[in-house]
Formats: C-alpha cells, sequence, structure tokens
C-alpha cells in the first residue's frame, strides 16, 4: 500500500521535472505573443491527428458536429448536429459498390441469405416468462397497458373480419388484448356485432372527432385541386382523394391525440386483409416492454417518391429552426434514411431520402415516442406546411423518417419472426411454424426491386444474429 507520507517522487525524476517544466513556460510564453506562428500550426495538426486516432464512439458523441471541422465529420459519420446546422450524409458505411443493378441482386442476394437461416423467438429476452397464461387463468392474466388499433369503414366488415380471425388464432385469442376499433363515421350496429362475434377480448369503437381527422382550415382548396390534378396525370393514386390524404394526416400525427388512446402505452395496428404466417406464441407487448424498443416492424418497402418530393428538405428546415437539432438522436438510422445505392431515382426524387420505409399496415408502437415533444413538434411542423394535401405524404414515410431521427435504432425491433402478409408483400421467416416460403418478400418478380431491407440490415443492426 502506498500512502501519502511514503510516496516520494524519486530525485532524479524531480531533477528531470525541471527543465521540462522550463520548456513548457517557455514554449506557452513564446505560443501566447504569437511569434511561435509555425509551431502553432504544428500543435493545432497534431491535436487534429491525435482526434482522428481518438476515433472512440465516446469523441464521436461529443464532436459528431459538435466541435472540430464540419466537413470531416460530416464525412466521417455522416452527421452534423449543431444548432441551424443539421446536416446528413450518405457514407455508404459497407463500402457496396456498383451500380443500382449490382446492389439490387446483391441486396437481394444477402436478403434471401439472411431469411433462410433457421429461426425461432428472440433471444434477447426472457421469452419464457411471456408465455400465454393457461386457459382457465386468462380472466387474472396481467396485461401490458396496450391495444390492438385499426382504421376502418363500416363497408370494410367482411375484410377486417378475416384480419381479426386471423390474428386471434395466431395471437391474441391466447392474450386477449383489447381492441380499439376507429373510424371517422359511428360504427354501425351490424359491424360492433360481428367484431365482438369474432373475439372475446374487450372491444372499443371509436368515432374521430372531426379536429383530428377534417383537413385543416389553412388548406388551399383551390392549390390543392390543382396539385393533386397534376400527381392523378402521373397515375399517383388516391392523390384526389380527399379521405385518404385525411387518413394519412390521422395516422402521422393525430391518431395518438384520440382521447380514447390517452390511457395506453403501446397499439399494435391491423389492416383489413391481413394474415399472419407464424403462431406468435409469446406477448408481443411484453417483449416491448422488457427490450425498450419503441416500435416494431415486419416489412421495409419503397414509398413512390412522387408523393413525398419534399418531406425530407421540410424536415431539414425544421431541424435547422431555433434549436430543434436537440430532437435528433445521434443514435438514429440515418444511413437507413439516406441510402442512395439500390434506387438513386428515387432518393434524387425526394430530395435525399432513400424511400425506404417501415411499411405502417403492420406496426407496433409505443404511443409515448409519438406523443413526446420531438416527434409531436415535428409533425406540427409538416402539418403547418399544408403538403398532406398539397403532396401526398404518407403516414409510413413520416413515421419511418420520424424514428430514424428521434429514436435510438437499436430501439427499432424488425419482428423477424412473425410471418406476415399484406398483398402483394410479406415477411415469411424459415420457422417450424411458418405457412410460407421462406425468404419470400413477394409473388411477383417485378416487385422485388421494392425490397429495402438490407438497407437496413446494413445500416441499422449491428449484427442480425445476435437476436434471431
Ligand atoms: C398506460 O400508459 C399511459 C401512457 O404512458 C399512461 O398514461 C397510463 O397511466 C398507463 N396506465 C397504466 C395502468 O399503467
Amino acid at each position: 500500500m502506498i500512502s501519502a507520507f511514503t510516496f516520494r517522487v524519486p530525485k532524479a525524476l524531480f531533477l528531470l521535472l525541471i527543465p521540462v517544466n522550463l520548456i513548457l513556460i517557455f514554449v506557452t510564453v513564446l505560443y501566447m505573443t504569437g511569434r511561435m506562428h509555425e509551431s502553432k500550426e504544428f500543435i493545432s495538426s497534431s491535436i487534429k491527428t491525435l482526434n482522428d486516432k481518438l476515433d472512440l464512439d465516446s469523441w464521436k458523441k461529443v464532436s459528431g458536429g459538435q466541435e472540430g471541422n464540419d466537413l470531416s465529420t460530416l464525412d466521417k459519420y455522416g452527421y452534423v448536429i449543431k444548432p441551424q446546422e443539421v446536416k446528413f450524409k450518405f457514407i455508404n458505411p459497407k463500402n457496396k459498390q456498383g451500380d443500382p443493378k449490382e446492389i439490387l441482386k446483391h441486396n437481394t442476394e444477402e436478403y434471401e441469405k439472411l431469411m433462410k437461416m433457421r429461426i425461432n423467438e428472440p433471444k434477447n429476452a426472457d421469452i419464457n416468462s411471456m408465455r400465454p397464461p393457461a386457459e382457465g387463468d386468462i380472466d387474472k392474466y396481467q396485461r401490458e397497458n396496450a391495444t390492438i388499433i385499426a382504421l376502418v369503414r363500416n363497408s370494410e366488415i367482411a375484410n377486417i373480419g378475416r384480419s381479426i380471425k386471423r390474428f386471434e388464432k395466431r395471437f391474441n385469442s391466447k392474450f386477449r388484448y383489447p381492441y380499439t376499433f376507429i373510424n371517422d363515421q359511428p360504427f354501425t350496429e351490424k359491424f360492433k356485432e360481428k367484431m365482438s362475434s369474432l373475439s372475446q377480448a374487450e372491444m372499443h369503437f371509436v368515432e374521430i372527432p372531426s379536429s383530428l381527422w377534417e383537413k385543416p382550415e389553412i388548406i388551399d382548396s383551390e392549390k390543392q385541386k390543382k396539385l393533386m390534378d397534376e400527381l392523378a396525370s402521373k397515375n399517383i393514386a388516391y392523390a384526389k382523394m380527399e379521405s385518404y390524404h385525411n387518413m394519412c394526416r390521422f395516422y402521422s400525427g393525430t391518431f395518438y391525440k384520440l382521447p380514447e388512446l390517452q390511457k395506453f402505452k403501446y397499439y399494435w395496428r391491423i389492416e383489413p386483409d391481413v394474415d399472419f404466417y407464424t403462431d406468435i406464441n409469446y406477448d408481443i407487448f411484453k417483449y416491448m416492454r422488457q427490450t425498450k424498443k419503441v416500435y416494431g416492424f415486419t416489412v421495409n418497402l419503397y414509398d413512390i417518391a412522387e408523393t413525398i418530393p419534399t418531406l425530407w428538405p421540410e424536415t431539414l428546415n425544421f431541424l435547422n429552426m431555433g434549436d430543434n437539432y436537440k430532437y435528433v438522436n445521434r443514435n438514429g438510422a440515418f444511413q437507413w434514411l439516406l441510402d442512395d445505392l439500390q434506387n438513386p431515382a428515387k432518393n434524387a426524387e425526394a430530395g435525399g431520402y432513400s424511400c425506404c420505409h417501415f411499411w405502417s399496415n403492420f406496426e407496433i408502437g409505443d404511443l409515448d415516442f409519438f406523443r413526446g415533444e420531438a416527434y409531436d413538434s415535428w409533425f406540427n411542423y409538416l402539418d403547418s406546411t399544408g403538403k398532406f394535401y398539397y403532396e401526398r405524404w404518407g403516414d409510413a414515410p413520416v413515421h419511418s423518417v420520424g424514428l430514424a431521427l428521434f429514436a435510438d435504432k437499436k430501439d427499432i425491433h424488425w419482428f423477424r419472426d412473425i410471418g406476415y402478409v399484406h398483398d402483394p408483400y410479406m415477411n415469411c421467416p424459415n420457422r417450424e411454424s411458418a405457412s410460407c416460403d421462406a425468404g419470400k418478400f413477394t409473388n411477383f418478380d417485378s416487385l422485388l426491386d421494392q425490397n429495402c431491407m438490407t438497407n437496413w440490415i446494413d445500416y441499422s443492426m449491428d449484427d442480425p444474429n445476435a437476436i434471431y
């Protein structure tokens, strides 16, 4: 043991310290009087080299645009996050080479190879603590704070009925999470009776207040009509259908404001005519909570660039206003948002956004993320531009851009184990119980290029084999 009394600087070292100190004082004086101009440059360039060598995560966090040279940090990390100076850049983290065709071929092969690997349930949680209760105990089961949501019309009674039947069989008959059906019109008795006959779970039938659904007053209808006529002439579906725009805006930014959803933390969204290819034998919501996930998805897909030409540029405008830079999560999925290798034309049309998104007809999310200040103030800005009506921004790219910017990418989970299909796209894992072809993304070869999951795998997952 060394006490303060026994610890002594050896005499030789002490003698050495005197000249070193003298030199330091001399250098400091010269430096401050500016006479050592050349040495000054030498010192600062040494510091720079040292910085480059100290390529540690912690340094990256401080310096990813806070200090240091913007250009080099932008090139190195793909982002600069400073007040009124938020920038992103695609830096090709996997150093992929080739033209878009070659990249697509490579990405498709990588996807199929991964999907052909045999998997089971996630390994990163205690799945056995999330098993369904015994049949007699279901009334006493401690559910998570969660609901199944479906935005649906009375006329879709048969289509949503099919989804519920399948969903019950694979998952919800074992757990009985409550349903929240949502409509801009009152639900008919017939609809309610039919749904109630399909599940023993509690059901809520909610009519959306018009303030959360209807086109806001700021929208100039003349301008809207002119722009949507133009978009429709490019064969963009639903451009002229106002209720479609209402729906996109609702799911982008007002669904989490529904009074009936305030009492919930998690939601699982389902849609008419979807199907599930695998049995789900653990409580998905318990998995979300135990692993602190904010969002779960099954399919990664390209959007139609013509519907979102300025979603990304407007987002950058927002991030560069006031102190909005503070909302950006430094561990966001930026590179996934920015890839321009597989589909450069879409990236160019959408002003730098790859158009790759989580296909939101399946989504499991933490409502508190959406209600949080970052997402909600960004949505309010997007809404103020009117472009849910002047363009045709969908809720899927809006959710995706928001999540990639404001959430940590490790909190976004690909439910690779859940076989899911919403025609014409699917997620089909290689699992014992799966009733689909492992690795198949679509039945139409011409649509294979719409898959961008490999970008998620390559840029946003540390190790795809760590979870499954
Ligand atoms: C459920 O979650 C919401 C949102 O986080 C919260 O306000 C509410 O108190 C929670 N309810 C329970 C019973 O924990």
